[in-house]
């Protein structure tokens, strides 16, 4: 029997996922016509011409491909590190990357994950609460796999959020909870906000089961500090939730003196015991832009043995994450070490890229507030800007961002897309294409943006 539109679950014809929606379609379709088209919608480097990390790469050369390890390696002059590193990773993998690995992921990388987060944060890490993903995606459907039992129950997910909290949501027939993020103070959480949603949903007869924070943020590139997050771990306790921290853009904080601080960390030290916490790390941000790779990990704490047996159960249903991702992982948290051959090309490399999307959020945030009718709170992490855009009566900000397309081949995202305040209107735009490319950006917005209102 063939399978109509109308048989399918109305949670599967519910799903949207703004990033890749009708706008990238469309853009894709004029693409095809010979337009030039600046992508700004997904945060996905490597199509942006980024280059890959030469060390990374080199390793995995050699882990997929072992035989260049006796004459190709030394011929194309990959360093010493780099032949060791392939070595510890097939001996630690044992049967190779073409073999299912145990469905937490190999056993090595865990162990290298939890030194990374023991010595990131100074507090002990177990392996064994580590469990490595297809990307961060995988972790946090995963999670909310195990979190959610029933169409009552609910998330509180950031307004403005990235789609696949809400996307996943929708999937699993759950209900998603929004909090507000305070545009006019930088975007950071308020505990205000926090109870005045969770009041509303419960009130609602919705049962809310965990907060979902994501630090830095997406899209609002804002960077929270050990304050704000202290206040949600003391929320998520009063009202016994589950924390889901997704912290894939650790590594990409551009305002000096701002620093990255996990949710584990302060947890860790406010002595928490109870809250379960749920953090997220991706390879396809920071500055290896891995995505293709699909490599990430979720780790769990406070989360008793017999609920772990349930995630591992539910990782087995996948057999296990990609292995290449679980290398491209363990690279991530495994660096050539300070003096080794590699190390001085990979700080280059590292500095190069992050210091290029520094200057970029700096250009585009100023370039956009120097726009009568746009504003832009500073890019301080992530790679993303959500400035506000005043439209004329009866337009949408889907409506702007199409004609922004059509008039000047620029790919954006509309801000309903990640949830917005009601009578507000924003746009999404990554801080990934070269510097000339965002600069290009900034004149055509900023043309466009006056010829419209
Ligand atoms: C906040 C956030 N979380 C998770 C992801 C998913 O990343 P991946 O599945 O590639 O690790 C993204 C991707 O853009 C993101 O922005």
């Amino acid at each position: 029997m063939t399978v109509r539109l109308t048989d399918l679950p109305r949670c599967v014809l519910d799903t949207e996922y703004a990033v890749r929606g009708p706008i990238v379609a469309r853009a894709q379709e004029l693409e095809r016509q010979g337009r030039e088209i600046i992508y700004c919608n997904i945060g996905n480097p490597q199509a942006l011409k980024q280059r890959p990390i030469t060390y990374l790469r080199q390793v995995l050369a050699l882990c997929e491909c072992p035989e260049l390890m006796d004459a190709g390696a030394a011929a194309a002059g990959f360093p010493a590190d780099v032949l060791d590193a392939a070595r510890a990773v097939i001996q630690g993998s044992r049967h190779g990357l073409g073999a299912y690995s145990e469905s937490k992921g190999m056993r090595f990388v865990r162990e290298a994950v939890a030194e990374f987060i023991a010595e990131r944060d100074g507090i002990p890490a177990d392996p064994e609460a580590i469990y490595l993903t297809d990307g961060a995606s995988k972790g946090v459907q995963t999670a909310l796999r195990l979190l959610i039992s029933g169409p009552q129950d609910g998330v509180l997910i950031p307004i403005p959020q990235y789609p696949l909290y809400s996307a996943s949501l929708t999937l699993l027939c759950a209900q998603q909870v929004g909090y507000y993020l305070d545009e006019d103070h930088g975007w950071m959480l308020s505990r205000e906000k926090l109870e005045a949603a969770l009041a509303d949903a419960r009130q609602r007869g919705v049962t809310v089961r965990a907060i979902c924070v994501i630090n830095p943020g997406n899209p609002t590139g804002a960077v929270l500090d050990a304050d704000n997050i202290a206040m949600v771990i003391a929320f998520a306790r009063e009202h016994g939730l589950s924390i889901l921290a997704d912290e894939v853009y650790q590594e990409n904080i551009y305002r000096p003196g701002d620093r990255f601080v996990s949710f584990a960390k302060v947890m860790h030290a406010r002595g928490e015991r109870e809250v379960s916490l749920f953090s997220f790390h991706s390879c396809s941000k920071g500055f290896l832009g891995e995505c293709g790779h699909r490599g990430g990990y979720l780790e769990v704490r406070n989360v008793p043995a017999d609920v772990v047996a349930q995630i591992t159960k539910l990782q087995s249903v996948s057999l296990c994450s990609n292995l290449p991702g679980q290398v491209v992982t363990y690279l991530m948290v495994r660096p050539p070490r300070p003096g080794s051959p590699s190390w001085a090309r990979y700080q280059a490399e590292r500095e190069g890229i992050l210091g290029e999307l520094r200057e970029r959020a700096r250009l585009l945030a100023d370039g956009l507030n120097a726009v009568p009718g746009i504003r832009c709170n500073q890019v301080t992490g992530a790679m993303y800007a959500f400035p506000r855009i005043s439209l004329p009566p009866g337009r949408s900000d889907f409506d702007y961002c199409l004609a922004l397309l059509e008039q000047t081949g620029i790919c954006v995202v509309p801000g309903s897309g990640f949830g917005q305040q009601p009578g507000t209107a924003h746009l999404r735009t990554t801080i990934l294409p070269p510097t000339d490319k965002i600069r290009l950006v900034v004149e055509r917005l900023a043309a466009f943006h006056r010829s419209y209102r």
